[in-house]
């Protein structure tokens, strides 16, 4: 009897298990049960009683990577993968129940019965893990892995996502969307990055999926249970990253889906845009204003007016009637142009570029060969196919035109695709490189294929020259070739929060040249908040004001005079950071670390960097710590991390792990410096071309932590310096041995500094110098970052000096080593 009921039990217990998942029915399929194991090289290769197909493969001991499919795997094709597996030393075993792979730095296990993937470190913590029941599944073609919610974790990334830092109890999709003035919460905007950071327990690692269709992200939204990630077609396609470091996550994510290159150093330096600037007196009123009102500019951005009734590859010659020459002029004032570009080709006979686009055969069609039309500013237009060869052949051809105007840069706008009514039919086909596909996956890599284009046409035609290039839309791997800006934001308090937080997490997927419309872009700022976004905006990578079309003039003395000195303060403390900036988009080339950092990267572990209050909080490079504020508000709560911060204006340091309760000012916003920090400064320029003085100033900030900077130098301009021209040193501080050492020199190119003073800030009084070693004078000198604003009452006595007391000494700046002792 007993027996009887126990078999009954497991009989029904059995039923129950399978029945849900396993009826016929079903509307889920799932991932099923291992079948079949192939194990090649560092290739896991198995098939389940599902008929479904997986393979595991390792990259590198951090890199490993997961691709599945309910049919045998399809072409390996990628538009944001560049990098290969890397030669490994992998221990790959198996038993009945389980598949182990184990690299230097992780173990990935893969359950057989039914299949499901844990990553855990060499010592056995789960790092990540699938959620046990839910893996993988398909719901008809659309494809989604569910991952097991872990203890107090925490979601960071997915690039230009509104929203907190934390992203935790969240969900998004990606989907390339012309978002005219979004709002804060909205989503999606212009961009997919489908790369994001979980962090817990100690632990962070990155996952991204590569799949361009729609896409979904669920940390934690309407469930309890998993994050998840899914897409509407394709293959499940992920890779899984880890590193005990956050930063080396973003390494490993750059090294995968490449880094940038080395901008021109004149796209540093600030741009002045509007919608639009013309007729060519417009431009150089602009231009000449700057000059005049000493207000360093590297830039003057062309919108849609420029164009013949916008039409691509025309100039309107009545308001432009030479642009060669206009240009020429420009740059003669230290001016380099960059000129709107957006993918609509107006529908006209006789139009030269839509003729050429035609007889090339280039754009976009429905399956029954018609071109496809949307319509955009031009009226109705065709779109070139950029994820073919023949469509990006044929638009650099056309890049030439701008190349023989002289323009330096190219704004790839309205690239999503955007068409008015916005929404552009699925059954367009793309090219995907041979791979016919349609408007389901081609659309989110389209921006991206626009900016590679535009890229590669300008590094035809402009030869041994950097170009620079702007997008709007992109996808992961845009580092590549363009900078990305967020597009229409709006011009109040909250969006230039959230400004910051999407440029901070854009910096997190590997995007480190990025921008917002400083000053907003639909709708008119209020004095106090152009004050303060100005201000912000010498810490963005790329600092460009702009504006919409029905606006007010928006350039820095449009708000009056005060804030025309609040905003040179600040332009010109951005122009003699110079150093600094350039020194840390070489490190971006390097190892992905963005320019704009969320605290996340350096602070982890540290929940305080995650609270809303604090989230907008970020480092610019590693010794700045910045402290957005309303510009309403008069004080407002901070947060130190750990260690020991000095008030950039006053020297005061405080002291880290804290919160605190701090005052803002109307023309200073808080800004902080990191103890230990090396920072390079020059002299005040008002263009990038314009040669600063010959003394590199570099400041150093006593601290009890060890810091060491790359100081980079090449000619801002051409490629030679992956021939060896460029100037390179790691200047080290060292605690311990109290020293500040001037590493040697790498690489033939010659420095435009002849002296190097080193500011010393934070040293006590009593503190005796050495230079390598010999006893050393130094002098009494004086830190100072911004001017005082003008006190406008007649009545009134000047403000006193922003700064403090510093001692300083200068030392030739030849290549060999030298060292201050302290
Ligand atoms: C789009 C862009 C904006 C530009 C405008 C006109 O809205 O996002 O920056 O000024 O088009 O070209």
């Amino acid at each position: 009897m007993k027996i009887f009921y126990k078999a009954l039990a497991a009989l029904l217990l059995t039923t129950a298990l399978y029945l849900p998942s396993y009826a016929q029915n079903s509307p889920i399929r799932e991932v099923g049960s291992v079948n079949n194991v192939n194990i090649s090289g560092q290739k896991v290769s198995l098939t389940t009683d599902r008929n479904n197909h997986v393979e595991v493969t390792v990259y590198t001991p951090t890199v490993v990577r997961v691709r599945m499919d309910k049919q045998p795997l399809g072409k390996d094709f990628s538009y944001a993968v560049v990098t290969q597996p890397q030669q490994t030393k992998v221990n790959i075993t198996q038993n009945d129940k389980e598949v182990t792979i184990q690299t230097d730095s992780l173990q990935a296990r893969i359950t057989k019965n039914p299949f499901s993937v844990a990553f855990l470190t060499r010592d056995g913590k789960v790092i990540n893990q699938d959620e046990e029941g839910l893996t993988t599944s398909w719901i008809g073609e659309e494809v989604t892995t569910y991952k097991k919610m872990q203890k107090g974790e925490r979601f960071i990334g997915l690039g230009e996502k509104t929203g907190g830092l934390d992203r935790r109890g969240s969900g998004y999709t990606n989907w390339n969307t012309d978002a005219y003035a979004y709002t804060t919460n909205q989503d999606p905007l212009y961009t997919t990055f489908p790369f994001y950071i979980g962090i817990h327990n100690g632990l962070n690692y990155g996952i991204f999926f590569d799949n361009s269709y729609q896409s979904d992200f669920n940390f934690g939204a309407s469930n309890d249970r998993f994050s998840s990630f899914g897409a509407q077609g394709g293959e499940m396609d992920y890779y899984f990253f880890y590193h005990t470091k956050l930063a080396d996550i973003i390494g490993s994510y750059t090294f995968l889906t490449g880094r940038m290159e080395l901008p021109p150093l004149w796209s540093l330096g600030y741009q002045q845009n509007r919608y639009s600037y013309y007729p060519e007196t417009e431009v150089f009123r602009i231009a000449q204003t700057l000059r005049e009102k000493r207000i360093p500019a590297d830039g003057i951005t062309l919108d849609i007016h420029y164009m013949d009734a916008y039409k691509l590859f025309t100039w309107d010659k009545t308001r432009f009637p030479d642009p060669a020459a206009m240009n020429k002029k420009l740059k003669d004032m230290g001016f380099r142009t960059t000129v709107i570009v957006d993918p609509g080709i107006k529908i006209e006979e006789d139009y030269g570029a839509y003729e050429r686009g035609v007889k090339d055969d280039v754009f976009l069609k429905y399956p029954d060969g018609k071109y496809y039309a949307g319509e955009v500013w031009p009226g109705w237009t065709h779109f070139p196919d950029f994820t073919s060869e023949k469509g990006r052949e044929w638009w650099k051809k056309e890049i030439k035109f701008f190349a023989d105007t002289n323009v330096d840069g190219f704004w790839n706008d309205m690239n999503e695709i955007a068409t008015w009514g916005q929404k552009m039919p699925n059954n367009v086909l793309f090219n995907f490189e041979g791979n016919i596909t349609t408007h389901k996956e081609g659309r989110n890599v389209y921006g991206l294929q626009m900016a590679r284009a535009s890229y590669e046409g300008a590094r035809q035609h402009m030869p041994n020259k950097r170009p620079f290039i702007l997008s709007r839309a992109g996808y992961s791997g845009s580092q590549r070739y363009s900078a990305i800006w967020t597009g229409d934001n709006r011009a109040e308090d909250s969006h230039m929060l959230l400004g910051i937080r999407l440029l901070n997490s854009l910096g997190v997927t590997g995007v480190s040249f990025s921008a917002m419309d400083i000053g907003g872009f639909t709708g008119n700022a209020p004095v106090g908040l152009f004050a303060r976004w100005i201000q912000l905006g010498a810490f963005t990578p790329y600092f460009r004001n702009h504006t919409g079309v029905n606006t007010r003039s928006a350039e820095p003395w449009a708000f009056g005079e005060e804030v025309t000195e609040i905003a040179r303060n600040f332009i010109n403390l951005r122009y003699r950071l110079m150093p600094y900036i350039y020194s840390n988009m070489y490190e971006s080339t390097q190892n992905g670390q963005p320019l704009m950092r969320t605290l996340a990267i350096d602070y982890t572990h540290d929940d305080k960097v995650y609270n809303s209050e604090f989230d907008s909080q970020f480092q610019f490079g590693k010794a700045f710590l910045i402290m957005p504020f309303e510009s309403t508000k008069t004080y407002g709560k901070v947060y130190f991390p750990r260690g020991k911060w000095y008030d950039l204006w006053t020297g005061e340091v405080k002291q880290g792990n804290r919160e605190e309760m701090i005052g803002v000012q109307y023309n200073k916003l808080p800004i902080y410096v990191k103890e230990s920090s090396i920072i390079p400064m020059q002299s005040l320029v008002q263009h990038t071309g314009e040669m600063p003085t010959d003394t590199l100033t570099i400041h150093v900030y006593h601290g009890d932590v060890a810091n060491s900077f790359v100081y980079y130098e090449d000619d801002g301009e051409s490629y030679d310096y992956q021939k060896g021209a460029f100037y390179k040193r790691t200047i080290t501080y060292d605690p311990r041995r109290k020293t500040i050492t001037f590493g040697d020199v790498e690489g033939n190119f010659k420095t435009k500094f002849n002296h190097v003073k080193v500011m010393l800030h934070g040293f006590d009084a009593k503190t005796r110098f050495q230079y390598n070693g010999k006893r050393t004078d130094v002098r009494e000198d004086f830190a100072s970052f911004i001017d005082p604003v003008s006190r406008f009452d007649p009545q009134g006595t000047a403000n006193p000096q922003i700064g403090y007391k510093v001692r300083s000494m200068v030392v030739r700046n030849d290549n060999g080593r030298f060292t201050v002792g302290y």
